[in-house]
């Protein structure tokens, strides 16, 4: 959906809001540059913008270290040649000619001051806080206090806060210096090819709406699994769990897209509207709704406690009290070293009222149901049965595949720093989104059950099958087609 391409039934502060964040940026002020995101993600983003024509203007790095714009530069070449080849030298020159670098302390004055030098006619930057969490609020208020907030756009990484507390504080800092439509809150997920296609397939068809509710959905699940463990980012880890590392962000977005109500306009911020009352509806979780697990081996990663109790599986089960999913569970599971890595959602359907056959649902497994992968590649499949041939009323459940392809060549850092560039705002969080989700989470962030172990290369800890065993099992992703 792209913004106020439709104004008629936009309020005049809506209007006011669109006008004043479509203006693009003249620069893009990145700070840790010198870190680990930038060198993963950024840097391999900048120069696919670059070769799409969709940056142009001067990149200023900022970092603690005291670097040479040299050295700036060859790491932005390390960067990029490790994400894949450089296939467009030109592109490579250009990105590296737009290149700055001020090095200083975050709590220094002098630093912001080294930056306006850097940032020259500049009058409308982006400031992409790729930094630990702990320093977003001093670099926010540095910017505030040299000047270099008015006409600007600031993108802050997740995780945005670390409980309902310290996101309502981190929210009022940014907005003490910023105006909300300047504050772009970054969930990778949300750029995402598959992602967006749930907006687009849940809303630009008619014969879903019917059956998308408690009368005909019986639950949905929700599992993002990966084969690999914490990657060297234990010491993040400790801090975060998988709780506040992708389920309180990337899979309730997931959620708020599959559960929300149809945005009354086209335009940006009724879709926020909506899956901020996603949130708004949900049960805030007790400890009996989630099993927490931890692998074996995690202890011995380095920057990990011995006696650690940090999650790196959770599995939850959610309720979300509104007119529409009033009684459906959904269950959503996600950890670290699991038997695959993969992402998808399945909304599985009620049975038939009748068992007119014996192999109706339940009896020979689910019923019909719609799965959307996620990732790696994206799918969307509709699973129905149909009768083998021959005498017997008996058949099978397959999918019928309406989608079946490898994600879009746009990674979800090219997309969303455009967007942000830009001043489009559609795949950005919200602040009442992100506190509303923060709500949901809050009682089960000091008060759970202990994390227990379970083996590299399972499905995480056994209870977690126990979780949803009222209402089936879970389904483990695999790579191709499902035929049962
Ligand atoms: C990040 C988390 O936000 O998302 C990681 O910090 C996780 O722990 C990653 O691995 C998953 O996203 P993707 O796009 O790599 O599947």
């Amino acid at each position: 959906m792209r913004p106020a391409t439709d104004m008629r039934k936009m309020s005049s502060a809506e209007m006011d809001i669109t006008r004043n964040s479509m203006t693009p940026a003249d620069a893009l002020v990145v700070f840790g540059v010198t870190g680990d995101l930038a060198h993963k993600m950024i840097f391999p983003a900048l120069y696919a913008m670059v070769k799409s024509g969709t940056l142009n203007v001067p990149v200023v790095g900022v970092a603690a270290p005291n670097w040479s714009l040299a050295q700036l530069r060859k790491k932005a070449q390390d960067s990029i040649r490790q994400a894949g080849k450089i296939d467009d030298r030109d592109a490579l020159e250009l990105l590296l000619s737009l290149l700055r670098y001020v090095g200083g302390d975050y709590n220094d004055p002098g630093t912001f001051e080294a930056l306006k030098q850097a940032l020259g006619d500049a009058r409308r930057p982006v400031h992409y806080l790729a930094i630990p969490p702990a320093l977003f609020s001093t670099v926010i208020k540095g910017l505030g206090t040299a000047d270099l907030a008015d006409q600007a756009r600031v993108i802050v990484e997740k995780p945005f806060g670390r409980d309902l507390a310290s996101a309502r504080e981190l929210n009022r800092i940014a907005r003490s210096v910023f105006p909300e439509d300047s504050i772009f809150r970054i969930d990778h997920y949300l750029g995402k090819e598959a992602i967006m296609n749930i907006l687009y397939f849940r809303f630009a068809n008619s014969f879903l709406e019917p059956i998308w509710n408690r009368n005909c959905v019986a639950s949905v699940q929700i599992t993002l699994s990966e084969d690999f463990g914490v990657k060297g980012r234990g010491a993040f880890y400790e801090s975060a769990g998988c709780l506040r590392d992708v389920i309180q962000n990337h899979l309730f977005q997931v959620v708020a897209l599959l559960a929300m109500e149809p945005p009354a306009y086209q335009g940006y911020n009724a879709v926020h509207s909506e899956k901020a009352k996603v949130f708004q509806a949900m049960r805030p979780l007790h400890p009996d709704d989630m099993v927490r697990g931890q692998y074996v081996g995690y202890r011995k990663e380095p920057g990990v406690a011995r006696g650690s109790d940090v999650e790196t599986f959770c599995a939850l089960r959610l309720f979300i009290d509104s007119w529409r999913w009033e009684g459906v569970p959904w269950y959503l599971r996600s950890g670290k070293c699991l038997a695959a890595t993969a992402a998808e959602v399945l909304v599985e359907l009620k049975p038939p009222p009748q068992r007119l056959f014996d192999d109706s649902a339940p009896a020979a497994g689910r019923a019909n149901y719609l799965r959307f992968r996620l990732s790696p590649d994206s799918a969307v499949a509709l699973a129905a049965r149909v009768k083998r041939a021959g005498k017997e009323f008996v058949g099978d459940q397959r999918e019928l595949y309406l989608l079946e392809e490898q994600p879009g060549e746009e990674t979800p850092y090219e997309r969303l720093l455009g967007d942000a560039m830009s001043g489009d705002g559609a795949l950005f969080t919200r602040e009442d989104a992100v506190e509303a989700a923060w709500t949901v989470v809050d009682p089960v962030l000091a008060t759970h059950p202990r994390a227990l172990r379970y083996q590299p290369g399972s499905w995480g800890p056994k209870p977690a099958d126990a979780l949803i065993a009222a209402d089936g099992s879970w389904h483990n992703p695999t790579l191709g087609k499902v035929t049962k």
